[in-house]
Order: structure tokens, then C-alpha cells, then sequence
């Protein structure tokens, strides 16, 4: 939800930091703040509001240090303020921190650090890690140098040294091991001039090695113009580093307390397919690995280790807007390409190909039951992908908010496939889910856009949509590459379990992929979308109507339109209209109605007459040729004509443009609407 830069090295800090910060904003914008290490004492600087705030106070400014530590904030402890930003300093002045992520245990956190005479002067969990850190470094224990060249964890393999933690990133580990909840953090201390120190648990933190120093970003996209060599930080590990060095430390792990690795308590279908029957479902939810015991010193927990690292290919461009003057338009118009390149080599010698998934035809044909889990916009292409499932495999197929399914004791058996769509694949809801299916012994498999992200870490395996980096809030080619993999997962299924005949696979497949060139020419004419967006803007709210997979295109119209342009809008199943929303309806109210030509287009038909009947505003969007539907609606939008199994991909676009347009017109920020983040790393 927040993002979070750093920097140690010989050049000045502040403007890798101001221009790392402007990559995150996505990530949150209600207020920002960087500080600098000089002369063993820090300089803040935080502002309320975006990063061009702060941009203008530090040209006024002009601070100065080679070593420093930014964030840009979504609130989640606190309002925005500029109290409340980060970086937050320890009440004693020693310690310096930016933290992305939350704190679930702060009140407790609280009342200890005032039995130490501490009271925050902010309403953030994140301000007590500074002091907590503080504390731990002012009672640590001098940190033994002979005890930390202890021999290497054999077991793991990595290469170990004999690096000395030093005696901040022994705070840091201390105090970590307080917290309950999620973070990323950047450490600075007056105490280390030079040095900071990075760690993280469920929230992203990525280290780069440069030739001019070293940094530290919540996403590789604040570093890629400074380095391509990066280490995507391991789970609740520690980074130290200074100018011209990286020393990165892990959880020793004690013979004594040692278990196996976490590994859910699943059959897995492998054995499942050679014994061809089904166990009975498994309940069991204790096997987990217990927390190293809090009983060794500090310097006996940590031990160095190698990581490993990653050479970032992928361009800074898809960070630039590119000549468009939103991102949203950019990441639009990038939408043929994501269709193409997310389907790109999957069809082999006729055949359907997802490697990644990882399991044999014999145990995909075991798989008796999907559930789709997600959040927002993915929750939507989970919807799409029930009607495909179920319509081409015969599998019964649920679609939950991770949210939701969390809590609930869903039918979980071993051939149960769970799928987790995730764009940023670090949601906490749909990771805490994946979490949960996997302990009850569901195979889970992860669609995300984010290479090396939780999810991709935790899911049994991962299938990329191919959308790149997406900076817009508001999700629109990620939807789309969702969609796209999702109908491959469809497919695929319907392939082994013989449902489809190879011809059609080839057919519908052929089918999918001509759908870029159908969104290429809806991008070329949006001028009756325009049109449209003049006749709603002024409304106070919006309903968008549609059967089938057209009510699946109304509810993520709606969904695009409320958190861009802050217009109310609900979708509604057509048919359900005369069981109470049509009590909404007077001279003018915009009835969005998705009318393509499915199975039930006549219904829809039916639906908008009585909407018109009663005074509504009608935007329909239909099929290039329906002449008829001119005479019932006041503005139609119109589309190639599409196989319904296809028209969410088509006909999801002329509304990501018609929620854009009328945004515009009420003046609002498309690439950053109020109170939300691109990550929502927060429950
Ligand atoms: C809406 C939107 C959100 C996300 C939701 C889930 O445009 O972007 O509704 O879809 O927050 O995010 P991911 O897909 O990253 O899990």
C-alpha cells in the first residue's frame, strides 16, 4: 500500500529518492517524506499530499546526505498528515524508519513502550517500530564476533561468511520479532552513518546493487534506472547496506528446533491419479513450522547467506506514460498486445500447452471442483472464468472474495483446484486465502502479474498475464490479461477432460486471439463513448445492466466507473431489475446496458424498453449492425461483433473508456483516485 525507497552510496541521495518515490506514487499519495542521514544526524522533510509536495519543498530546501530513506503513504493508522508520514524518528533521535505494511498488534506494542516513558507523537503503527528499534539497540547485547562465524546451516545450502551482524541489524531483528502483521522496512541510525538496513515479511522489498552505492525499493520499478541487478529480498530476512557493500542475514536454523519445511497436509493428486480415488478430505490445520525459539542470543539466531540474484529485463518505459496523458489511456491502448503476448506459445502441434501449472493431464482430469478467488477487478475475471469453466469443462466452478472464502469452511477436498488471481500478487486477502486452501490441502495455482511476487511464491504454480508493469490505479490491462489466461485454464480443462474436440480448441482458440484486433478497433473510434460519457457525468448515480456474461461486464463497468470518477454505480443481473432497482429510475437516469449478442439478447432487449418506459437515459453497448437497438436506447456504443465467451475482453473496453471519459469531465485523477492503492496489502 505505501512505497518505500533507499539509498547508501557516494551520490547525493535526495534525488534518487524524490524520483523513486514519483515511480511508487501508485502505490499511495496522500502524503510522502524522505530523510537524510549527514553528520550522524538526520534531515526530515515530509509533506501532505503527493510527491510533487515534497518535490517542491526539497528544491526549497536543498538537502543534503549520500545515505537516505524515502515513502509515500496510504493511510491505514492515522489520517494523512504531515505528522503521520514516514519517515518516523525514535524518540531518543537515533533511529530513522519508512515502513510499508501493518501492524495488527500496536495497541499492545503501545502500552509497552509506555512502561519505557514513550508516547508516539503520531497516530501510525509504523512510528513505534522507530522507537521499538531504538529500544532494542539501546538494551542490545553486544554482539559477539566469534559466535556469528558459527559453521553454515548445511541444510540449506547457501554460502554462509562470517560477517558480524552489525549491532543496528540486530535491533532490527529484535525488535522484528515483536511485531505481528506485515512490513517492509528501511532502517537508518545515527550511530551507523552509511548503513541501512532493510527487512520484510509479507510486504514486498526489493535490494539493487549498483556501482554507485546500493538500494532498496518496494518495487523494481523505483530502481531499474539505476540497476538491473536486484535481490527480491527473502521472506523475513535481514539487508545491511553501506556504499559499496550488501550483507544479507536469515533465521539460523537450530538442529534442535528444526521441522520440516511448511508444507500443507495435502494428498497430492500425483498419488491421487495413481490410486484413482479420492481420500477423504483433510482437516488437519497444525502443521505449520513453529518460530525458532526465543531463547538464543541474537547473534546465534541470524547467519549470513548468499542470495541470489535477479537480472531485471523488462524497461523503464512501461513506467512512462509514453506520449498518453494518463497511464490509464496508455494501459488501455496496450490491451491488444496484452491479449497477444499472454497467449503467445500455447497452442502447440494443436494442442493446449500450460507448463507452468505442473501437473500431469491424468491429474488435471482428477480436478472436480474450482474455486476462483480474488479481489475487485480480478473477483471479475474469476467471474468470467466460471462461466467458461463450467460452460466448456462441466466443472463446478465458485467464484468467493478471498475476503470471504478466508472465513468461511469452504468444500475443500485434494482434487480441488483453487486459483488465485492476484494482478499485484501481493493482496492480503487473496494471500491469506492461498494460505488457507493449501493448509486444507487444495492444489493451488496463482494468476498474477508480478514475476517473483507472493502469490507466484506461495500458489503450487503460476500462470504470468502478460500485462507488464500496470501504474493506473484502476485496473484495466491486467483485467484483461486475467481474462485472457483464465479462458487458456478453461480451455485447458475442457482439453483433458475431453469435453472439447481438438477442432474446437483450435477454433475457439483462434477465436480468443482475433479479439486484439476487435480492441484495436474499438480504440480507434471512441468518439460515441465521448458521446455517452457527456450524457452521465452530471448524474448522481448509474445502473449497469446485462445478462450472462454481459451482467459479468456490467458489474466490472460498474466497478471502474465508482472508483474513478466517484459517480455512483451499481450492476444488476437485467432480469432481477423489476425485483427493486427499477425504483431508481426517472427522467434521465443513466442505464448502462450491456447488450452484445448472447443467448439472452432478446431478454436484454425487454430489460432496456421497460428502462427506457420509465424515463431512463440509455448507453447500450452493442454488436456492429444491430440497427434495432437504436430505437430504444440514446446512445449506443457499438463493437466488433464477438463470440459471447469472448465478450467480456471486447466489451469490457469501451467501458474502461466510458468510466475514464466521464472522470475527466468531473475533473478527477484517473491514474490515482482518493483512498485507494494499487496494492492492498491491508486486510
Ligand atoms: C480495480 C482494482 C482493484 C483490484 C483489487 C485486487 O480497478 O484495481 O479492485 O483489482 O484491489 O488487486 P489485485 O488484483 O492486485 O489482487
Amino acid at each position: 500500500m505505501c512505497g518505500i525507497v533507499a539509498y547508501t552510496g557516494n551520490e547525493e541521495a535526495s534525488t534518487y529518492l524524490l524520483n523513486g518515490l514519483g515511480r511508487l506514487e501508485y502505490r499511495g499519495y496522500d502524503s510522502a517524506g524522505i530523510a537524510l542521514m549527514h553528520d550522524h544526524s538526520f534531515n526530515v522533510i515530509k509533506r501532505r499530499g503527493k510527491v510533487s509536495e515534497l518535490k517542491e519543498a526539497c528544491a526549497a530546501l536543498c538537502p543534503y546526505g549520500t545515505c537516505g530513506i524515502g515513502h509515500t503513504r496510504w493511510a491505514t493508522h492515522g489520517k494523512p498528515s504531515e505528522k503521520n508520514a514516514h519517515p518516523h524518528v525514535s524518540a531518543h533521535g537515533s533511529i530513522a524508519l519508512v515502513h510499508n505494511g501493518i501492524i495488527e498488534n500496536y495497541g499492545e506494542l503501545k502500552d509497552e513502550l509506555a512502561q519505557h516513558g514513550i508516547s508516539p507523537v503520531s497516530q501510525t503503527d509504523s512510528e513505534l517500530i522507530a522507537h521499538l528499534i531504538e529500544l532494542c539497540y539501546v538494551q542490545g547485547e553486544e554482539v559477539n564476533a566469534t559466535a556469528c562465524s558459527a559453521p553454515a546451516d548445511e541444510t540449506s545450502g547457501d554460502a554462509v561468511n562470517a560477517m558480524n551482524p552489525s549491532k543496528l541489524v540486530a535491533a532490527v531483528h529484535k525488535a522484528c520479532k515483536k511485531l505481528i502483521g506485515s512490513y517492509a522496512l528501511a532502517v537508518m541510525c545515527t550511530h551507523e552513518p552509511g548503513t541501512i538496513v532493510v527487512t520484510r515479511h509479507d510486504s514486498p522489498l526489493i535490494v539493487g546493487i549498483a556501482d554507485d552505492g546500493m538500494y532498496a525499493a518496494s518495487d523494481a520499478i523505483a530502481l531499474l534506472d539505476k540497476t538491473r541487478e536486484c535481490v527480491i529480498l527473502p521472506d523475513k530476512s535481514i539487508a545491511c547496506l553501506t556504499e559499496h557493500q550488501s550483507h544479507f542475514y536469515k533465521e539460523r536454523t537450530h538442529p534442535l528446533t528444526q521441522t520440516s519445511p511448511q508444507q500443507p497436509p495435502h494428498q497430492h493428486m500425483q498419488e491421487l491419479a495413481q490410486t484413482s480415488h479420492a481420500p477423504a478430505q483433510s482437516n488437519s490445520l497444525t502443521q505449520t513450522s513453529p518460530e525458532h525459539s526465543q531463547s538464543h542470543p541474537i547473534h546465534q539466531q541470524l547467519q549470513e547467506f548468499t542470495p541470489e540474484i535477479t537480472h531485471i529485463t523488462w524497461d523503464i518505459a512501461g513506467a512512462e506514460k509514453g506520449g498518453y496523458p494518463d497511464f490509464m489511456l496508455k494501459e488501455i491502448h496496450e490491451q491488444p498486445r496484452v491479449i497477444r503476448d499472454t497467449l503467445a506459445g500455447r497452442l502447440v502441434d494443436g494442442r493446449l500447452v500450460i507448463d507452468e501449472l505442473d501437473l500431469s493431464p491424468e491429474e488435471l482430469t482428477l480436478i472436480d471442483r474450482v474455486y476462483v478467488i480474488a479481489c475487485g477487478t480480478s473477483l471479475h475475471a474469476g467471474l468470467v472464468a466460471k462461466q467458461l469453466i463450467e460452460g466448456w469443462a462441466r466443472i463446478p466452478c465458485e467464484v468467493e472474495a478471498a475476503s470471504e472464502f478466508r472465513y468461511r469452511n469452504a468444500l475443500i477436498t485434494p482434487t480441488t483446484l483453487v486459483v488465485a488471481v492476484s494482478q499485484s500478487g501481493e493482496t492480503a486477502d487473496t494471500l491469506a486465502a492461498i494460505r488457507d486452501a493449501r493448509v486444507r490441502g487444495a492444489r493451488v495455482f496463482g494468476i498474477t502479474n508480478v514475476v517473483g511476487s507472493p502469490v507466484a511464491r506461495e500458489a503450487d504454480g503460476v500462470i504470468y498475464t502478460k500485462a507488464n508493469k500496470e501504474i493506473a490505479v484502476a485496473s484495466t490491462k491486467s483485467f484483461l490479461g486475467q481474462i485472457v489466461s483464465l479462458t487458456l485454464l478453461a480451455l485447458l480443462l475442457a482439453q483433458v477432460k475431453g469435453n472439447l474436440r481438438q477442432n474446437q480448441i483450435h477454433l475457439l482458440y483462434k477465436q480468443l486471439a482475433s479479439t486484439a484486433e476487435q480492441v484495436e478497433c474499438i480504440l480507434q473510434d471512441t468518439s460515441r463513448i465521448q458521446q455517452a460519457a457527456q450524457r452521465c457525468y452530471q448524474a448522481s448515480s448509474a445502473l449497469f445492466i446485462g445478462r450472462g456474461m454481459g451482467c459479468v461486464i456490467a458489474r466490472e463497468g460498474a466497478l471502474k466507473l465508482k472508483e474513478i470518477s466517484y459517480l455512483h454505480a451499481e450492476a444488476y443481473p437485467a432480469g432481477e431489475m423489476k425485483h427493486g432497482p427499477i425504483a431508481l429510475i426517472e427522467d434521465g437516469f443513466p442505464v448502462i446496458a450491456v447488450a452484445t449478442h448472447g443467448p439472452i439478447y432478446d431478454k436484454v432487449m425487454s430489460n432496456i424498453q421497460e428502462s427506457k418506459a420509465r424515463g431512463a437515459c440509455v448507453i447500450a453497448l452493442a454488436e456492429q449492425g444491430d440497427e434495432e437497438i437504436q430505437k430504444y436506447a440514446d446512445e449506443v456504443i457499438y463493437i466488433p461483433p464477438v463470440q459471447d465467451c469472448f465478450s467480456a475482453i471486447t466489451a469490457s473496453v469501451p467501458l474502461q473508456l466510458l468510466a475514464r471519459e466521464i472522470a475527466l469531465l468531473k475533473h478527477c485523477d484517473v491514474d490515482q483516485p482518493r483512498n485507494l492503492a494499487k496494492s492492498v496489502t491491508v486486510e
